[in-house]
C-alpha cells in the first residue's frame, strides 16, 4: 500500500487544496501515513504570504535531504504559493525535491505521481493548468466542510504577494457551488465555509448589473434554503465591498453564524492609504456599527499588521485604539514582511526588526485582554456547539460555537455532528470549557 504525509502551511485555502488532494490521492488507492519515515510521498502545502512562513518550509524540507538518501524510491514533493513563487529555484534549495507544484496545479499531482521516476529530474508545474481551475473534487473533511466559492484577488494591496501567485479573481458558477454543496449536505455536511480571497466580489458573469442584487447576496439567500444546513460561514471578504443588502442578511438568514473575519490591516488613515485600502478608519467603524445594529451578537475576527513601510508610533496608537473600539472576538496579527514584487518592497522608511516586534506585543498584549474579557463574560451562559471530533483531555468532546469559539466538555463519542447546548464554566484565550445540558 502507498502512503503519503501531507503537511499544510497558511491560510483556509490552502487547507481545502491539501483536503482535495487527499481526497484525489485517497480515489487512488493511497492511504495516509502517521508519519513521515512511513510515507511513500511527502508532501508540502506552502504559504508564501511572510517571509518567515517561506523560511520555515526550507527549514522543515531540510530535514528530509538524508531520508531521501536512504530511500531513494521517497516522492519529496512542495506545492502551493511558495512553490509558484519559486518555480525551478526551489530546486536549487532543494534538490531532493521530485515534484514542486503551484496551486493552480495541485489536482494534477495524484496523476503524475503514477509515472514520476524519484530517482530522474523533477517535475515543476508552474501558472494555469490543463485542468479546470475551480472544479469540486473528493473532500476528506465532510461534516464542516469547505467550498471555494471565487479564487484571485484584483485589490492589489501594496504588502501583498497573492495577487501574483494566485492570481486574478475567478468564481465559480453559482449552480457548480450549488451541486457541490447538495452533494455535500448528502454526505452528512451541516456546517459550511465558503472561501475566496475576496468572497464579496464573487462574480460568476463578470460585474454584476447595476442595481442588481450582488451575486454573492444571491448565492448566501439559496444556500440558506436547504433545511440539511444549520450553520454557513464565509472568509475572506473586503471592508470597501460590503453592500447593505449583505449586512442585512446577518439579520435575516436561518444559517449565518453570527462571525465576520473583517480584515482592518491598520487603524492610522496613512497607513490604509499607503497600503491601498481603499477605506478609512471612519467608514470601516460605520460598517462595523451598521453590522452590529442588525446583530448585536456578531462576533468579530480581524488581521492586523504592524510595522508597514513609514508606520510611526502615532499610527500604531490608531491602531491600538481601533482594536479597543472595536472589541474583536479575535485578532490575526503579524509584523510587516517584504515579499516579491509588491509595491511595498520599494517603498522608504521601512520600519526596524525590533520596532516592529515591539508593536506586535502592544498590539497582542491589548487584544489578548480584550479576548479574555469577551469569553469569560459567557461562563454560565449556554451556548449551540456543533461536536466536530474529540477534545484534547480523555473524555472531551469539542466543537464551535456559532461564533466560532472553541469548546472543549464531557460527553460522548456519538455526539459527533450533532449540535448540543453546552454551559460554560470557564474561558481561556483560546478555548471555552463547558457542561453538556442534560
Ligand atoms: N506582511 C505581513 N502580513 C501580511 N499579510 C499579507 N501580506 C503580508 C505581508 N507582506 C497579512 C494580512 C492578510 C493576512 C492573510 O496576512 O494581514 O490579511
Ligand atoms: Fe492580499 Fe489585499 Fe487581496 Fe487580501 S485583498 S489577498 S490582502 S491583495
Amino acid at each position: 500500500m502507498r502512503r503519503y504525509h501531507l503537511t499544510t502551511f497558511g491560510c483556509q485555502m490552502n487547507v481545502y487544496d491539501s483536503d482535495r488532494l487527499e481526497g484525489l490521492l485517497a480515489a487512488r488507492g493511497w492511504l495516509k501515513a502517521e508519519a513521515t519515515d512511513q510515507a511513500d510521498f511527502i508532501f508540502f502545502n506552502t504559504c508564501s504570504i511572510r517571509e518567515k512562513a517561506a523560511q520555515r518550509v526550507i527549514s522543515r524540507l531540510n530535514e528530509f535531504k538524508s531520508l531521501k538518501k536512504t530511500k531513494p524510491h521517497l516522492v519529496i514533493g512542495v506545492g502551493g504559493c511558495l512553490a509558484e513563487q519559486e518555480g525551478l529555484n526551489f530546486l536549487n534549495k532543494a534538490p531532493f525535491l521530485s515534484l514542486v507544484a503551484g496551486p493552480k496545479r495541485l489536482t494534477e499531482i495524484p496523476e503524475l505521481l503514477e509515472r514520476l521516476d524519484p530517482t530522474g529530474p523533477a517535475v515543476v508545474l508552474a501558472g494555469d493548468g490543463p485542468a479546470p481551475l475551480l472544479a469540486p473534487t473528493p473532500k476528506t473533511q465532510v461534516l464542516s466542510a469547505f467550498v471555494t466559492i471565487m479564487e484571485g484577488c484584483d485589490n492589489f494591496c501594496a504588502y501583498c504577494v497573492v495577487p501574483y501567485l494566485r492570481g486574478r479573481e475567478k468564481s465559480r458558477p453559482l449552480k457548480e457551488i450549488l451541486t457541490e454543496v447538495e452533494g455535500l449536505l448528502a454526505q452528512g455536511a451541516r456546517e459550511i465555509t465558503l472561501l475566496g480571497q475576496n468572497v464579496n466580489s464573487y462574480a460568476p458573469n463578470g460585474e454584476p448589473q447595476k442595481g442588481a442584487e450582488a451575486p454573492f447576496t444571491t448565492l448566501l439567500k439559496r444556500l440558506d434554503s436547504y433545511s440539511e444546513l444549520w450553520r454557513l460561514r464565509f472568509a475572506t471578504s473586503h471592508p470597501k465591498d460590503f453592500p447593505p443588502d449583505l449586512i442585512a442578511l446577518f439579520g435575516t438568514l436561518r444559517t449565518l453564524a453570527p462571525n465576520l473575519h473583517l480584515p482592518l490591516q491598520s487603524g492610522s488613515d496613512a497607513i490604509l492609504q499607503a497600503m491601498g485600502r481603499h477605506y478609512d478608519w471612519a467608514q470601516y467603524l460605520g460598517l462595523v456599527k451598521r453590522l452590529k445594529e442588525v446583530n448585536p451578537a456578531l462576533a468579530l475576527n480581524t488581521d492586523i499588521i504592524v510595522g508597514f513601510p513609514g508606520e510611526t508610533d502615532d499610527d500604531l496608537n490608531q491602531t491600538l485604539k481601533a482594536l479597543a473600539t472595536v472589541r474583536y472576538d479575535s485578532i490575526f496579527s503579524f509584523k510587516y514582511s517584504d515579499r516579491p514584487q509588491t509595491r511595498a518592497l520599494n517603498l522608504p522608511h521601512k520600519v526596524p526588526e525590533a520596532v516592529k516586534a515591539k508593536r506586535l506585543t502592544l498590539v497582542q498584549t491589548l487584544q489578548n485582554g480584550v479576548t479574555l474579557e469577551i469569553n469569560r463574560a459567557l461562563i454560565g451562559q449556554t451556548v449551540e456547539v456543533l461536536v466536530t471530533g474529540k477534545g484534547r483531555e480523555p473524555g472531551q468532546m469539542s466543537g464551535r460555537t456559532g461564533s466560532n469559539k472553541i469548546v472543549n466538555f464531557l460527553g460522548s463519542p456519538d455526539l459527533y455532528g450533532q449540535m448540543v447546548a453546552v454551559t460554560i464554566t470557564a474561558a481561556y484565550k483560546a478555548s471555552l470549557l463547558g457542561q453538556i445540558n442534560s
